[in-house]
C-alpha cells in the first residue's frame, strides 16, 4: 500500500550523484506529474548556500545532465519552486536543529535520502533523532556503500536500526531501479516456458558481466577502500544473481521477493581460503586504449602504486536443489573493451545431434539479457540456413530478438533513480535491499577477501580496453565454457 510523504530531505544535495542522477530524477518525476502535489524538497550539504543559490546549482545540473528533449522551461521553473536548502555538517550535532526548523512539521511524512559517506551515517542518525526527525512518519534511504565488510555493515545497520525500524529503512541498490533488471522478474515469472528448464537440469551455466569503460573518475578516496569486488559484486552483481536464481515469489511485494532473494544469498557457497585462488581472478588496468583513446593506467591516475583490483571474475555456486553444480561466472571491471551489462544463460546442449558433420557445431541455446547500453532480450537458437546445401541441411545460430527500444518505442528511458526515489517517497520497499540480504552478501564477500589476504593475492595487470587478465578467460575455458561475446 502506497503512502506518499509530503516532504523530502536530501543529504549530499550538491554532490556528484545528486547533480548527475538524483536531481534530474526528481525533476523527471515532477515533469511527469508523479510527485505528490505539495511535496517540498530540502537539500542539505556542507556548502553554505541559501534557497536561491541551491536552485541555481540545481538549474545548472539539470541543464548539464538532462537530455535536451526533457528540458521544459516551465517544468524546470515549477520544479525549482519545490526546493529549499539548509546547510548542515552532519558531524556537528548543532547542525540539526536549524535543519528541523527549516523542514518544519513532519506529520505529512518525511523521506530522508542519505547520499553521503557512510562514516556520517551514525552522526546523521543520532542528530536526526535528537531533533525529532526519526519519528513514525519519517523514512530513511541509504545510498551505498553500506560498509566494507560484514562487521562494518552490521555497525551501520545497528546504528540505523536504533532509530528506524526496518520497514522505514530503504537501502538503495540502483541496479534494482533499472527497467531491464525488473524485467528479469517479468520474463521469469510472467511466462511459463522458461521456468521448467530454469534449473540444473536445463541450464549449463550462467554468466553475468558488468563491464565499464570508465576508469577511476576522481573517486580515489572511495575506490581505494573498495575495489571491484566490494564496489560492484557485493551489491549489483549479487542482486542480479539473486533475481536469476531465486524461487518464484508468491506475490509481487517487498516481503515475498526479498525473502526469496535472501534465500539465494544464504545459499551462496562460501569459498574456503584455499579455494579462492581457483575460483577468482583479479586484475588492475594499466595504460591502454578505450574506444580508440589512449588512457592512463590505474596507478598512474592515482599517483602511487596500489594493489586494489579494478576487475574481478568469480566462479560462484548457489548450493540448493535447483542450482546444484551450475557455475555462475561473474565478472566486472573498469576500463574494459566495451560498456556492457549482460546476463547470459547457457542451456544444456541437445542430448544427441543428428546433424553432426553437416556444417557447424550445434551451439547450445542461450538467453541473453542485455541490461545496458542497449536493452534487449535475445534467445539464441539453431536454425536452418536457407538454400540447397548438398549436405541437405546446414544449421546456424541466430537470435530471436526482443528489443525493448523497438517494442516500446514511445516510452522514454528513465534513470534508475526515478523508480527508486518514487518508491521511497511512496513507501514501497520492494526494490530496496533488506538487512538480511546485505549481511548475507557481505558474509560471502568476506570469505573471498580472506582468501585473497591469506594468499597475498595481487591483481594481474591488464591493458585498458581489453576484457581483463587472461586468467578470466581461463576461468571458464577450463570448464569448456566461453564467455558470451558477439
Ligand atoms: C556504482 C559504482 O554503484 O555503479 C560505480 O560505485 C559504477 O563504480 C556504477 O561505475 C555503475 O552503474 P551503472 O548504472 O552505470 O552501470
Amino acid at each position: 500500500e502506497r503512502n506518499p510523504v509530503g516532504k523530502l530531505l536530501l543529504f549530499g544535495a550538491t554532490g556528484d550523484l545528486a547533480k548527475r542522477m538524483l536531481l534530474p530524477s526528481l525533476y523527471g518525476l515532477h515533469a511527469d506529474g508523479l510527485l505528490p502535489a505539495g511535496l517540498t524538497i530540502t537539500g542539505s550539504a556542507r556548502s553554505d548556500l541559501n534557497d536561491d543559490a541551491f536552485r541555481d546549482v540545481t538549474r545548472k545540473a539539470l541543464d548539464e545532465f538532462l537530455p535536451a528533449d526533457r528540458k521544459d522551461a516551465g517544468a524546470i521553473d515549477s520544479f525549482l519552486q519545490r526546493l529549499q536548502f539548509q546547510p548542515a555538517d552532519l558531524s556537528d550535532p548543532n547542525s540539526f536543529q536549524p535543519l528541523a526548523d527549516k523542514i518544519g512539521d513532519v506529520s505529512s511524512g518525511l523521506a530522508i535520502y542519505l547520499s553521503t559517506a557512510p562514516s556520517l551515517f551514525e552522526p546523521a542518525v543520532r542528530g536526526l533523532e535528537s531533533v525529532g526527525l526519526a519519528g513514525d512518519t519519517v523514512r530513511i534511504g541509504l545510498e551505498k556503500p553500506l560498509g566494507y565488510d560484514l562487521e562494518s555493515s552490521r555497525e551501520i545497520n545497528d546504528t540505523v536500526a536504533s532509530a528506524f525500524p526496518e520497514d522505514r529503512i530503504f537501502r538503495i541498490d540502483h541496479y534494482l531501479g533499472k527497467e531491464t533488471v525488473q524485467n528479469i522478474l517479468a520474463l521469469r515469472f510472467g511466462n511459463s516456458m522458461f521456468e521448467p528448464i530454469w534449473n540444473a537440469t536445463g541450464i549449463d551455466n550462467v554468466q553475468i558481466t558488468i563491464a565499464e569503460t570508465v576508469g577511476l573518475e576522481d573517486r580515489a578516496g572511495y575506490y581505494e577502500g573498495a575495489g571491484a569486488l566490494r564496489d560492484m559484486v557485493a551489491n549489483h552483481v549479487l542482486q542480479l544473481v539473486a533475481l536469476i536464481a531465486m524461487e518464484p515469489p508468491a506475490l509481487y511485494d517487498g516481503t515475498a521477493i526479498r525473502d526469496e532473494k535472501a534465500k539465494v544469498f544464504r545459499s551462496l557457497r562460501h569459498m574456503k581460503p584455499e579455494e579462492v585462488q581457483g575460483y577468482t581472478v583479479t586484475g588492475q588496468y594499466e595504460e591502454g586504449a578505450v574506444s580508440g583513446k589512449v588512457v592512463r593506467g590505474y596507478d598512474s591516475e592515482l599517483g602511487y602504486d596500489s594493489d586494489v583490483e579494478t576487475f574481478v571474475a568469480i566462479k560462484a555456486f548457489v548450493d540448493n536443489w535447483r542450482w546444484q553444480g551450475v557455475p555462475f561466472y561473474l565478472r566486472t571491471g573498469k576500463r574494459m573493451a566495451k560498456r556492457r551489462s549482460e546476463i547470459a544463460i547457457q542451456f544444456k546442449p541437445v542430448p544427441h545431434s543428428m546433424f553432426s558433420g553437416r556444417g557447424g557445431l550445434l551451439q547450445p541455446n542461450k538467453l541473453i539479457i542485455r541490461l545496458q547500453p542497449e536493452e534487449y532480450i535475445q534467445l539464441l537458437v539453431m536454425t536452418k540456413e536457407p538454400g540447397l546445401d548438398r549436405e541437405g541441411i546446414k544449421l546456424r545460430e541466430v537470435p530471436l530478438n526482443l528489443s525493448l527500444d523497438a517494442q516500446f518505442a514511445g516510452s522514454r528511458r528513465r534513470i534508475a533513480y526515478e523508480r527508486l526515489l518514487l518508491d521511497l517517497i511512496e513507501g514501497d520497499q520492494t526494490l530496496f535491499v533488506r538487512r538480511d540480504e546485505v549481511e548475507a552478501q557481505w558474509r560471502w564477500i568476506d570469505a573471498i577477501r580472506a582468501g585473497w589476504a591469506a594468499a597475498q593475492t595481487k591483481p594481474k595487470h591488464y591493458a585498458a580496453g581489453t576484457w581483463g587478465p587472461a586468467g578470466a578467460i581461463a576461468l571458464t575455458e577450463r570448464d569448456g565454457v566461453s564467455w558470451h561475446d558477439d
